[in-house]
């Protein structure tokens, strides 16, 4: 008789091999690539961060040509996506990159900023095949619902080497991830055109993710500055108070925010500008 694991790799299997999406870094084992996916793919949906990826890839093929390359410019090409830090992590990690190369650093690349578990093991099954699991929300919703389990970490961790057992790790990673955005969604997952549904425990519990609202946000706002200062030289706090319809007193708060992240500097003469690097 077949155990549930086998059932389920089964039609995860056939599924994926008629539902792939064609993304170009999905054929690639480049580090690199694959690490820039990763990053523009957090709190974005994929097919927004796949047109990032190609400006990006395009301009930096390589660390070492983001690593010499302006904080500005490169926050520029980042416009529109938001959380404008990844963009500095990124930047900072291109500089590692650029002395210590991901071989180097293989199989821990947490020393890059932003690296932690999950993007460690992207890179270890995208990019060097390893018998890892990626254990995103997508992945981690659908193996919970299917085998009815609370402690869904500790049941992939447990389960690992047979769930990868006679499977490509990049293929049931991204299968799973596919399969998490498109049919079992965290919220009226579409049980009935799913290829599990037969066998899934249907362990459905719906977490509503509580997000801070975006207009007028301190988030809304500290991108607002971003945006002004990546088209001018640097401006006065009090310029940029105005602008923004905000007390001087909000301003700095936001301003202290960000130059934390390593996006701005303030002058003694009160000027902010975009880090020059
Ligand atoms: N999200 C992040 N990486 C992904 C991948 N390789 N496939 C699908 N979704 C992803």
């Amino acid at each position: 008789m077949k155990t549930e694991v086998s059932h389920f790799k089964d039609n995860i299997r056939s599924w994926y091999k008629n539902n792939a999406r064609n993304f170009s870094w999905r054929k690639t084992n480049d580090p690199w690539k694959i690490y820039l996916i990763e990053i523009l793919s957090q709190q974005t949906q994929l097919d927004r961060a796949n047109k990032y990826y190609k400006k990006f890839i395009s301009e930096y093929p390589n660390p070492e040509k983001m690593a010499v390359a302006s904080k500005k410019k490169i926050l520029k090409l980042w416009s529109g996506l938001g959380y404008n830090n990844r963009a500095i992590r990124l930047h900072e990690s291109a500089k590692i990159l650029s002395k210590k190369s991901f071989n180097d650093l293989y199989p821990n690349f947490m020393e890059l900023p932003g690296v932690g578990k999950y993007t460690n093991s992207a890179l270890l099954s995208f990019a060097y095949g390893e018998k890892v699991i990626t254990v995103d929300t997508n992945v981690k919703r659908v193996v919970q619902r299917y085998f009815k389990k609370d402690n869904v970490d500790k049941f992939i961790e447990e389960n690992e080497k047979d769930l990868l057992k006679h499977f490509n790790s990049r293929d049931f990673n991204q299968a799973l991830m596919d399969l998490g955005s498109y049919i079992c969604t965290s919220t009226n997952p579409k049980c009935n055109i799913c290829p599990l549904e037969q066998e899934c425990m249907k362990y459905i519990k719906i977490t509503k993710k509580q997000q801070e609202p975006f207009h007028n946000s301190n988030r809304q706002k500290r991108g607002q500055i971003v945006n002004i200062l990546i088209n001018t030289k640097k401006v006065r706090s009090s310029e940029l108070a105005k602008k923004l319809n905000i007390k001087e007193t909000t301003l700095n708060k936001l301003i202290k925010d960000l130059e934390r992240d390593g996006i701005l500097n303030i002058s003694k003469n009160k000027y902010i500008e975009i880090k020059s690097n």
